[in-house]
């Protein structure tokens, strides 16, 4: 008899945007005229073209391929020492971050659920709430939680509820965790974190010797420069801390796949017996096993990012998002509703009308206003009572999801 992964059984519905996909089906099924001007403002994906700088860079190393002299096989597993430097050169200017402490990937979602398979089944894990709901089912999936309460909260995770009072930063513990998801620019919540509450985090990590994985997964739309981009700019995180990064959204890479994880030497965890192991040896010894590199066109693609043309093509993906972004906070302002985010991160949250919860509110735009939505429980408990616009689309569609919402709402 093949045993199966019972923790697989523990999981909640589907995961989140496969369910809201089945809904928005079902609903273009049975209101087949209503399809052509759905308007889908849930998942957070990219809708522009992939910028010409990544295009020209593909195409060229496809060429590369398709010759003898210049084809190449397997690349190394960690990635091409190319990307590499690239990605240490600009993105952690003066951090003391190095080619070889970045790790390439097809993608943050797969970074961030992986990670556990090199952490041990008994960490105290602590997430925020709403959060990106791949931490929560992958540690379920991994056994390291029980089974979900009512509220699909699940035994043995420490939750930490971000709300409107502390703007969705959570306030540091009063007990001891030994591994703590952080995401800023947060998604759902469109927040960013001060350099005074990040300094607070890696401060509570030291002094309780845990593990911060920090997901930076949209630091490029920060535009205020006072908000850090890397966790390494908060003095002690080299000590404590892992950073997924991805180029998904600046890029447009959601369909190519390709992001890394950042691991400075000095960050360990203990073994059973009390030794002190290197994160970073362990996450290479699981990427030479489990991975054979993120494809070479595909690296060579997001090497382009960081060309000049690679830089300014972004600059303007990244402004033509956050132009979106300030059109959906101003139209939810102007109808009256208690609007956040949006201004260092593609997504807006917005709480819900008196009286109506994140799924009415979902059903609501869905039916009445043919606009995909994202409804804030989906993240979590605390995400009751908001609903999450994502700033990824066309102007046209954006302009026109605004008036749609001063319409219905
Ligand atoms: C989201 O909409 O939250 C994101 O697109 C999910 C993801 O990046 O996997």
């Amino acid at each position: 008899m093949a045993r199966i992964n019972d923790n697989f059984l523990k999981l909640k519905a589907g995961y989140l945007f496969p369910e809201i996909g089945r809904r928005v089906g079902a609903f273009t099924q049975a209101n087949p005229d209503k399809a052509a001007s759905l308007i889908k403002c849930g998942i957070g994906d990219v809708t522009e073209a992939l910028p010409e700088a990544v295009r020209e860079a593909m195409h060229k190393a496809v060429d590369e391929l398709g010759n003898r002299d210049t084809f190449r096989g397997y690349g190394p597993e960690q990635g091409y020492d190319f990307l590499r430097e690239a990605i240490a050169d600009n993105c952690y200017v003066n951090l003391n971050i190095s080619a070889d402490d970045i790790f390439i990937s097809d993608g943050s979602k797969c970074d961030s659920g992986n990670i556990l398979d090199i952490f041990g089944q008994d960490n105290k894990i602590a997430i925020t709430d709403p959060v990106y709901p791949v931490y929560v089912d992958t540690n379920v999936m991994i056994g390291n939680t029980g089974d979900a309460d009512e509220n699909g909260r699940y035994e043995g995770l420490v939750y930490l509820p971000c709300t409107a009072e502390n703007n969705f930063v959570p306030a540091i513990p009063d007990e001891k965790v030994d591994i703590i998801y952080l995401c800023y620019p947060n998604n759902p919540s469109g927040a960013s974190a001060t350099r005074e509450q990040l300094a607070a985090w890696v401060n509570y990590a030291k002094a309780n010797d845990a593990i911060i994985l920090y997901d930076a997964a949209y630091e490029a739309f920060i535009q205020d420069p006072d908000v850090p981009r890397s966790i390494y700019e908060i003095e002690g995180a080299h000590d404590c801390a892992l950073e997924f990064r991805s180029f998904s959204k600046n890029g447009g890479f959601t369909g190519v796949r390709c992001g890394y994880i950042t691991i400075p030497d000095s960050v360990t965890g203990a073994s059973a017996s009390g030794e002190r192991i290197s994160i970073k040896q362990l996450w290479s010894r699981r990427t030479s096993t489990k991975f054979n590199g993120a494809s070479y066109p595909v690296q060579r693609g997001a090497e382009a990012i960081f060309s000049e043309a690679g830089k300014k093509q972004v600059a303007e993906l990244v402004a033509h998002y956050m132009g979106n972004a300030k059109l959906l906070r101003e139209a939810c302002s102007e109808i009256g509703l208690n609007v956040f985010g949006g201004e260092n991160a593609p997504y807006v949250w917005v709480a819900c009308p008196e009286g109506l919860t994140s799924w009415d509110m979902f059903d609501k735009m869905l039916e009445e206003a043919n606009v995909v939505i994202t409804p804030g429980s989906g993240f979590g408990a605390a995400g009751e009572g908001y609903f999450r616009i994502s700033a990824f689309n066309s102007r046209e569609n954006v302009i026109e999801v605004c008036t749609r919402l001063k319409n219905h709402l």
